[in-house]
């Protein structure tokens, strides 16, 4: 690695981004404690209203986090204790909790191998009766094959609910050349807005997206303690709402998401002109019909060198990320979903071998060519 300076590396680079609106964001929170409308204030609706604006959508329903978003979209489905749900078994554990939690079951599926999404492949092997949701995780920033994803579903009248907490802001493209925002094209879509997401809060926020009249309602309802009006409870819901400065930052935020996606994706790109072809490292595929706006800059390393990879970099001040390294159908807490010895290709396979290089929207030339540099000097 020669006589490289050693810049401080992080996986994201929340304060700088901070610096830059900080203005906005300060005066923000000074005008919410000012005026103490802590819970459901304006900033809610207006951030609500904006961003059904930036995806074209219908509905936009803010609410506490994105596991919150899944629970209560699968609580406005009426489904029955026992249906099934199809789920990726490579994803973040919200996923299928929130189909547990409801007495629902999961029925995890494999994934594609280059893109990381769902794989419609065998999909037709674990339809059954009581199968009634499908739910495809568009991970590490680009949409699933959405199009598959609603033939299939239309042909088998499931429900699709997309979780789009990694790929907010990308746009999906349909054969007949329409596009369309992650997260608008399913009956429902949901998204998170921890701190390190692509469009991210000062805590925890989420928010769920639908086109459909009849579910918007139903699912302001369920996440409002199931009340139709004050002090009337028509079903049983929770409470889950998205906090007054929460929206307001998220509200400042939405006017750069599409800058922020560039500088992701030029990031992206760099690593890709520098690391594509290098033995032993796949650079992350993109899908076809999907823009990409990287959550996560994702690469599988072969030859049984990821851990040592890590290592590696850890040593020279490179953090990284395994995003996942078990599969969710080999944890204590899904196990028994599955016939023992269950196992999926691609997704055995994905968490043995990936690794995630730091991207966010502050990062420096100069740290992304020490990245760069780190990788290739392991390889060599
Ligand atoms: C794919 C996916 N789904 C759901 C969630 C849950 O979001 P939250 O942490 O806001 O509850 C996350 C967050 O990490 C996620 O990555």
């Amino acid at each position: 690695m020669g006589d490289i300076k050693i810049p401080e590396i992080d996986m994201v680079n929340l304060k700088d981004q901070y610096l830059k609106i900080k203005n906005q964001v300060d005066s923000a929170i000074v005008e919410i404690c000012e005026n103490t409308q802590f819970i459901k204030g304006p900033a809610v609706s207006r951030f609500e209203r904006n961003l059904e604006q930036y995806l074209n959508v219908k509905h936009v329903i803010g609410c506490a986090n994105g596991t919150d978003a899944l629970q209560i979209a699968l609580m406005a489905l009426d489904l029955s204790p026992g249906d099934e749900v199809i789920v990726p078994a490579f994803t973040y554990v919200a996923t299928a909790e929130v189909i547990a939690l409801l007495h629902l079951k999961p029925i995890m599926v494999d994934v594609d191998p280059h893109t990381f999404n769902i794989s419609l492949k065998n999909l037709e092997q674990v339809i059954s009766q009581k199968t009634k949701v499908i739910v495809p995780v568009h991970l590490f920033g680009q949409c699933s094959d959405m199009e598959s994803v609603m033939a299939f579903a239309d042909n088998h009248k499931l429900f699709v609910i997309e979780d789009n907490a990694q790929a907010i802001g990308s746009d999906y493209s349909f054969s007949d050349g329409s596009t369309a925002k992650s997260g608008t094209i399913g009956h429902i879509g949901c998204t998170s807005f921890f701190p390190s997401k692509n469009l991210g809060c000062y805590g925890d926020g989420g928010a769920i997206f639908t086109n459909d009249d009849v579910l918007a309602q139903k699912i302001r309802m369920i996440a409002n303690h199931g009340q139709i009006k004050k002090y009337h409870h028509a079903v049983i819901g929770c409470n889950s709402r998205l906090d007054t400065i929460q929206a307001a930052i998220l509200d400042i935020k939405l006017k750069y998401l599409d800058k922020y996606s560039k500088a992701r994706q030029e990031v992206a790109a760099n690593y890709d002109k520098a690391l594509n072809g290098v033995d032993g490292i796949s650079i992350p595929e993109r899908c076809e019909k999907s823009t990409h706006v990287f959550h996560q800059y994702t690469l599988t390393i072969s030859g049984g060198k990821r851990n040592d990879i890590i290592t590696h970099l850890k040593d020279i001040g490179i953090p990284t990320g395994v995003y996942y390294p078990i599969p969710l159908y080999e944890q204590d807490a899904f196990c028994h979903y599955q016939p023992d010895g269950f196992k999926l290709t691609a997704t055995e396979e994905l968490c043995k071998s990936v690794i995630s290089l730091p991207i966010h929207t502050e990062m420096s030339k100069e740290e992304q060519e020490y990245i760069i540099e780190g990788v290739k000097f392991f390889f060599n």
